[in-house]
């Protein structure tokens, strides 16, 4: 890894804000290489020196987060023969750091795509027994009734018989609604609306976690995520202040947006 101001580093790959970091740094509670340092201008390499706060190691983390806004037309995957996949919105720089999808959305549907080369951080996101939420902005063709929340608030039972985990769902101006999954069946989000006579229009992921999809990022771009984000992501549910914070900005989400 490249070097990187102390402060900045120590900013990026914890939980403390700027100025915590600043008095952290004063107060002596920082060490590079088990010796105290007070100047957050002094430049390390996470790879080659080790870094604590208040004893605590700071993690180098030279793996690699990103945060991708998939277009329509894109299958999450690394390769294929027919279809562009999510890499291809990538440049090579970040391409030949081996990241991948961590979990699918649709060919059709968009959104909040996690991007990592870190296998470890993805097998536990998708682990079934952490129950992440996802979040999804879907539009209906046939508005979403009180009968239809209820029920996914019990647990759909799919076509085929397989039994969904009970979802949280809250209708949004138009034929929209928010819907949170702790889990990921195949197709299940329209395949739940299928099961209650409705048809999925378009979805797009919003949120993982407790980290929403900013509104302002365009379709087909990406952000690196930091430690901050990634803990975000693995914090409890909290549907109603992700609602609120997709209902502010619900004109401009870009659903069905081509890059
Ligand atoms: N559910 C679906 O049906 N499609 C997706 O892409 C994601 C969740």
């Amino acid at each position: 890894m490249a070097e990187i101001r102390l402060d900045k580093f120590l900013a990026n790959r914890s939980n403390y804000s700027r100025s915590e970091v600043k008095s952290l740094l004063r107060n002596g509670a920082v060490r590079v290489d088990s010796v105290v340092e007070s100047d957050g201008s002094r430049k390390i390499d996470p790879d080659a020196q080790s870094v604590t706060c208040q004893g605590r190691r700071i993690q180098g983390g030279s793996h690699l987060y990103l945060m991708l806004n998939k277009p329509q037309g894109y299958i999450c995957a690394t390769e294929d023969r027919m279809h562009k996949t999510v890499l291809d919105l990538l440049p090579e720089s970040l391409r030949i750091k081996g990241v991948f999808p961590a979990g699918r959305l649709d060919i059709d549907s968009t959104g909040f795509v996690l991007l990592t080369d870190d296998g470890q951080f993805a097998h536990d996101m998708l682990a079934p027994g952490k129950h992440i939420p996802k979040y999804y902005l879907v539009c209906l063709r046939d508005p979403i009734g009180d009968q239809d929340i209820q029920a996914i608030s019990k647990g759909i039972v799919l076509s085929d018989q397989t039994h969904c985990l009970p979802a949280q769902a809250r209708a949004f101006p138009g034929f929209c609604a928010l819907i949170c999954l702790h889990e990921g069946k195949y197709h299940q989000v329209k395949r739940m609306f299928a099961s209650l006579g409705n048809h999925v229009e378009s979805l797009h992921r919003v949120a993982i976690g407790r980290l929403v999809l900013p509104e302002n990022l365009r379709s087909g771009g990406y952000l690196e995520l930091l430690h901050k984000d990634l803990s975000r992501m693995l914090k409890a549910p909290d549907f109603d202040s992700i609602y609120e914070q997709i209902l502010k900005n619900f004109s401009s989400y870009s659903i069905n947006a081509s890059p």
